[in-house]
């Protein structure tokens, strides 16, 4: 994939300023893993004329260093993202937060009755962050995770297998290509590989390799969700909308 250092993006391209007052659109991408979501922003970008600058924050040491060597300009930070959104949210024009999803999950429903199954309370981070960004951020916000075992405690938008959390409309299609076919097939990784576009055989870290790989957005949903950001950010008379007041 081909990127550009922010000194390379021409003068005739115009920059976004965004509710920062900076001359790039500062993106936040939590638990960043390998950038799934990620990968097609810089296409969107360059088509809507405007420059990015990304930081992604991963827990993870060896998804964090994956990650920097698959997008070299992004600022990466290693720590802790819940903690990292509450000190950093006024740096950013659009927040992106992927929290990890398998204490929602509803395999968590469908394993429950196994011996020595790791039994563990929902993680209410989501739900935090969720509350945090609509009261508290004035840009853009996405949280994404699995449709969980249990009723979502705060509405959400569900497209494909997921949830999503926006304060801005989603379009019902976002893209979101079907893993279905993939999650039952015998080379589970090897097509997840194709399907992203990653190499996760290269994955040395301490995480299983085929939770990593099932781990990513579809990276079409990624593009589409931040064209939409975009094409709302250029229409600046429409409104935020609040996730309370705007189910889709
Ligand atoms: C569901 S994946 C995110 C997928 C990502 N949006 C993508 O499309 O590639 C969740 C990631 O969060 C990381 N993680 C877990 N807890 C974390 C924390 N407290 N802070 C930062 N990252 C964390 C995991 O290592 C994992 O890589």
């Amino acid at each position: 994939m081909t990127q550009k250092k922010h000194s390379e993006i021409t003068e005739t391209q115009s920059c976004k300023t965004g509710v920062t007052g900076s001359a790039v659109y500062k993106i936040l991408n939590l638990y960043a893993c390998l950038g799934g979501n990620r990968y097609k922003w810089d296409e969107v970008a360059k088509e809507k004329g405007i420059e990015i600058e990304v930081t992604a924050v991963e827990l993870d040491p060896e998804a964090a260093r994956l990650y920097q060597e698959r997008f070299p300009y992004d600022i990466v930070v290693v720590g802790d993202a819940h903690q990292y959104l509450l000190e950093h949210f006024k740096e950013f024009d659009f927040i992106w937060a992927s929290p990890p999803c398998p204490s929602h999950s509803r395999l968590v429903q469908s394993n429950k009755n196994k011996d020595n199954y790791d039994l563990r309370y929902p993680e209410m981070s989501l739900y935090q962050e969720v509350i945090f960004l609509d009261n508290f951020f004035k840009g853009k916000y996405v949280v994404e995770n699995v449709i969980p075992y249990y009723e979502p405690l705060i509405p959400a938008k569900k497209r494909g297998r997921h949830l999503y959390w926006t304060n801005f409309l989603l379009p019902t299609d976002i893209g979101e290509r079907d893993t279905i076919g993939i999650s039952i097939a015998k080379e589970e990784v090897k097509k997840l590989c194709e399907f992203h576009d990653y190499d996760f055989y290269k994955y040395k870290g301490k995480q299983p390799i085929n939770k990593m790989a099932r781990n990513l957005v579809d990276y079409e949903a990624g593009r589409t969700i931040f064209e939409t950001v975009l094409g709302i950010e250029k229409e600046s008379n429409v409104n935020q909308v609040s996730i309370f007041d705007a189910l889709t």
